[in-house]
């Protein structure tokens, strides 16, 4: 359906868990995060019923967020069976790869055509410094099983200066070698880290030194774009973008409601407001949640409020899938 500013609205995100088992420094502060109870997480049928009524109001792609989404047992069942809904034509997943080796094979049998998969260094030790931890050949062995099974994809690299930023042209190499998307996401302070403005690159400073180094041929947006814009080195197999919620927000070609793991509705990645489905949940009259995400959609702000608003509160994009 449209939203009260004529936005069409098809696209879905279900954050089924706040867990991962990665820290990374830019969504997750050191210390302090709340863990959400597990009996405050929604239940996997949940999520279903969800869908199910989102299609109702022209739903047509979900994408499984998390935290990490594949920590979450029964995970894939519950793609499958997303999957297998007559309105449904795209169920993704965004995932930091780490378990894809182990479940590539199976999630393609569930549905799944694409995945997108945060890879923030190509170096181990930047990569683990970075994630808290993370073993970079463990998510290079999972991209490689992502691949060998079929499914198409996207690397998402938040680019942060002083830190990976020198490795811009490496990961744009990659384009040329695979057919893969690389997109470079600028910084955004959610977690309110101090002198966060040292870190943010703007897509434009990268874009020029993209040019400055290659041949690049802008690309028309079309629907697989998302909130990217999106770039081919010439002769390229693959493609390279950004996504430039800091310097230029996306809003008004936004299509997205998203569900957090308690089970609140949100219809903008950076406004407060949530609702919650739990209610509509537990009603035996159907109708209740499809009427209560026709509210959500139709409600939907014109735009982002500030992401660098200082009075805006941290939090944790783990909570909310991003
Ligand atoms: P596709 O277009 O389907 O490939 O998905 P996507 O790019 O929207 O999803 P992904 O989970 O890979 O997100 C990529 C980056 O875009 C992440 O950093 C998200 O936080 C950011 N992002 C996605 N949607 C929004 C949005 O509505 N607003 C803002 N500000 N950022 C978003
Ligand atoms: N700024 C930019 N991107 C972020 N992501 C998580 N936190 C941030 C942030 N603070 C990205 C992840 C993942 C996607 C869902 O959101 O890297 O690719
Ligand atoms: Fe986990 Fe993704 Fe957050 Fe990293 S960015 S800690 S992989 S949810």
């Amino acid at each position: 359906m449209n939203d009260a500013l004529g936005r069409t609205i098809n696209y879905l995100r279900l954050s089924v868990t706040d867990r991962c088992n990665l820290r990374c420094r830019y969504c997750m502060p050191s210390e302090g995060i709340a863990k959400i109870d597990c009996g405050e997480i929604l239940r996997l049928e949940d999520f279903y019923r969800v869908v199910e009524a989102a299609t109702a109001l022209g739903i047509s792609k979900v994408r499984i967020t998390g935290g990490e989404p594949l920590v979450r047992k029964g995970v894939i069942d519950l793609i499958e069976k997303i999957s297998q809904l007559d309105a449904i034509n795209e169920v993704t997943l965004t995932s930091n790869g780490l378990l894809l080796e182990a479940s590539a094979q199976q999630l393609k049998a569930a549905g799944v055509q694409k995945v997108n998969i945060s890879l923030d260094s190509l170096l181990p030790q930047v990569y683990r410094e970075i994630t808290r931890g993370g073993d970079l050949q463990k998510v290079l062995r999972g991209i490689e099983a992502a691949e060998a099974v079929g499914l198409k994809i996207k690397l998402n690299m938040v680019v942060m200066r002083g830190i990976n930023d020198l490795e811009v042209l490496s990961f744009a190499a990659l384009s040329q070698q695979k057919k893969w998307a690389i997109r470079f996401i600028e910084y955004m302070p959610t977690i309110k880290e101090p002198n966060w403005q040292q870190k943010m690159v703007p897509s434009k400073e990268l874009l020029t030194q993209l040019e400055n180094k290659f041949s690049l041929q802008a690309l028309e947006n079309n629907h697989t774009s998302g909130p990217a814009k999106m770039y081919q080195i010439a002769g390229a197999p693959g493609t390279v973008g950004v996504i430039s919620p800091m310097s230029e927000h996306f809003c008004h070609r936004c299509n997205r409601i998203r569900v957090t793991s308690r089970g609140f509705a949100k219809s903008c990645l950076f406004n407060r407001d949530e609702v919650d489905l739990r209610p509509g949940l537990r009603s035996s009259d159907s109708t209740v949640l499809v009427e209560t995400l026709r509210e959500v959609i139709h409600n939907k702000p014109e735009k982002q409020q500030p992401i660098d608003n200082p009075d805006a509160k941290a939090f944790n994009m783990a909570s909310i899938g991003g």
